[in-house]
């Protein structure tokens, strides 16, 4: 069945992501009929006080981030609402019996959705407490959706794991990297593995290297307290950047099925050479944005941010080149960069193709560039690739041209939100593009060696300017292999 009736029990239901994300994308869910009509949302929460209250809030959060139509009413009469005390066994008991009646009145069959999204010193207790507590004590399916981040580093993610798993099985708990839910990011395989073009270059013989860039325009926010902790290698690299490298680099699945898919991403991640030492200064850069003017107004140093301590040593940027120890890709370097207040908000893969055996076209001054495959993650997405033609009306000159598909062009239509399509894979048990266990462990332990050396030394910040593309170093990790990063929406 494609829409499964189930109940939602959504944990942090008062807070930023539930109110611009999920509360948007179930009603996508709902308008589109991809979710049943059998289904309860209870919202858990600290701050609010009764089904009205709530509702009121998941109606402005969806005029507020979301699309609007006739029946929003009718989805909005499925929610329901508890104030709860994440480390009261009572709370959970309360819980319980509404869980129980609505599971009667809506005939829901026993299958719970647990959403997590809330602090993540609260994973561990929830999950504990909602095996004592009789919660995940069903005869329909239990599932738990965890938000981000897993764990602080592979010790205490070993330890969330535990306690995590003490109430649900491994193929029970999924783990968000809602990277995974982007369109562009899904299309890395098909592009990949439905084409005859592609697959006989993907390799050492013909990719010189591949550059994937996150960049972000915003700043810590108001969330200081959690990424001062954390900074963009917890927050950026050991999730999303890891997970493109590993759909970049794994080998074609057997077939499409979540257990495949998931062990090829696995293998390249057992492949990734770790980094360690004295290499963490060869490999990785890291930078901390200073002040500058953005948009043309003046923006402050991430330490002069709120809650940012004065002598903060946390980067806000990774620039890092990772290789992965296996026959196909020996000696390509995967480079990867991320951060905060960078000069554009945008997610793309740069695929560079060596250069030809040798150039006919010198003689008239021809310089060939290099074919590229450019995968536009975000804002745009879509694919395109840089060939060299001939010169219109010239004998032997040649010229770049761009191949551009826009998925746009062909849908004629926005993409949905990574959440929604996350979330309907979890109302349908596919758990593919989540993160398995493995995964979550392979790169911890390849972040650990670079914190572990960042986390000892003092660095020389802030090293870029508020709206650059962050610190030169950044651009020599490149020029020491004789590249350059491509530019952003090249
Ligand atoms: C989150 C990080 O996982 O991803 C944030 O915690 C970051 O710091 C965000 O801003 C970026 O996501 P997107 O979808 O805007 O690229």
């Amino acid at each position: 069945r494609e829409n499964p009736s189930s109940l939602i029990l959504l944990f942090g239901a008062t807070g930023d992501l539930a109110k611009r994300k999920l509360y948007p994308s179930l009603y996508n869910l709902f308008r589109k009929g991809n979710l049943s009509n059998r289904f309860a949302v209870v919202g858990v929460a600290r701050r609010l006080k009764d089904d009205g209250e709530f509702r009121n809030w998941v109606r402005d959060s969806i005029t507020t981030f979301g699309e609007k139509a006739d029946n929003l009413e009718e989805f909005i009469s499925h929610f329901y609402y508890q104030s709860h005390d994440v480390n009261d066994s009572e709370s959970y008991k309360q819980l319980k019996e509404l869980v129980d009646r609505l599971d009667h009145t809506y005939q829901l069959e026993g299958n719970r959705i647990f959403y997590l999204a809330m602090s993540p010193e609260f994973f561990g207790t929830v999950a504990e407490h909602l095996r004592e507590d009789g919660l995940t004590n069903t005869n329909g399916f239990k599932r738990l959706v965890i938000e981000k981040p897993f764990g602080h580093d592979l010790a205490s993610a070993i330890e969330l794991n535990k306690r995590i798993r003490s109430a649900f099985k491994e193929d029970e708990v999924y783990r968000i990297d809602h990277y995974l839910g982007k369109e562009m990011v899904q299309n890395i395989e098909v592009i990949r593995f439905a084409n005859a073009i592609f697959e006989p270059l993907w390799n050492n013989r013909y990719i010189s290297n591949i550059q994937v860039t996150s960049s972000e325009t915003l700043g810590v926010e108001e969330r200081a307290r959690y990424y001062d902790k954390s900074g963009a290698i917890r927050d950026m690299v050991q999730n999303h950047m890891l997970q493109i490298v590993s759909l970049l680099a794994m080998e074609p699945p057997i077939r499409l099925t979540t257990d495949e898919i998931r062990s090829e991403k696995v293998k390249v991640l057992r492949a990734l050479r770790p980094v360690e030492g004295e290499a963490v200064h060869d490999y990785f850069v890291r930078g901390q944005y200073g002040e500058g003017i953005m948009n043309g107004s003046k923006v402050p140093a991430y330490r002069d941010e709120p809650n940012v301590p004065k002598d903060s040593n946390t980067e806000t940027f990774v620039a890092g080149k990772f290789l992965i120890d296996n026959f196909r890709w020996a000696g390509v370097p995967f480079y990867i960069r991320t951060g905060k207040r960078m000069a554009t908000k945008s997610t793309n893969i740069i695929v560079q193709f060596k250069d030809i055996p040798m150039n006919l076209y010198y003689k008239n001054g021809s310089t060939l560039n290099p074919n590229l495959l450019v995968i536009h993650v975000q804002p745009d997405e879509g694919i395109t690739l840089h060939l060299n033609v001939k010169k219109t009306g010239e004998v032997l000159g040649t010229t770049p041209v761009k191949l551009n598909f826009s998925t746009k062009s062909i849908d004629g239509i926005n993409t949905p939100e990574a959440y929604e399509k996350l979330l309907y894979d979890c109302l349908r048990g596919d758990a593919t593009n989540f993160t398995h266990w493995d995964e979550v462990a392979l790169s911890w332990r390849f972040v650990d060696n670079i914190s572990e050396v960042w986390t000892n030394e003092q660095a020389d910040f802030p090293n870029y300017a508020a709206g650059s593309m962050g610190p030169k170093a950044a651009e020599e990790l490149l020029e020491k292999d004789g590249f350059f990063w491509w530019p952003v929406n090249f």
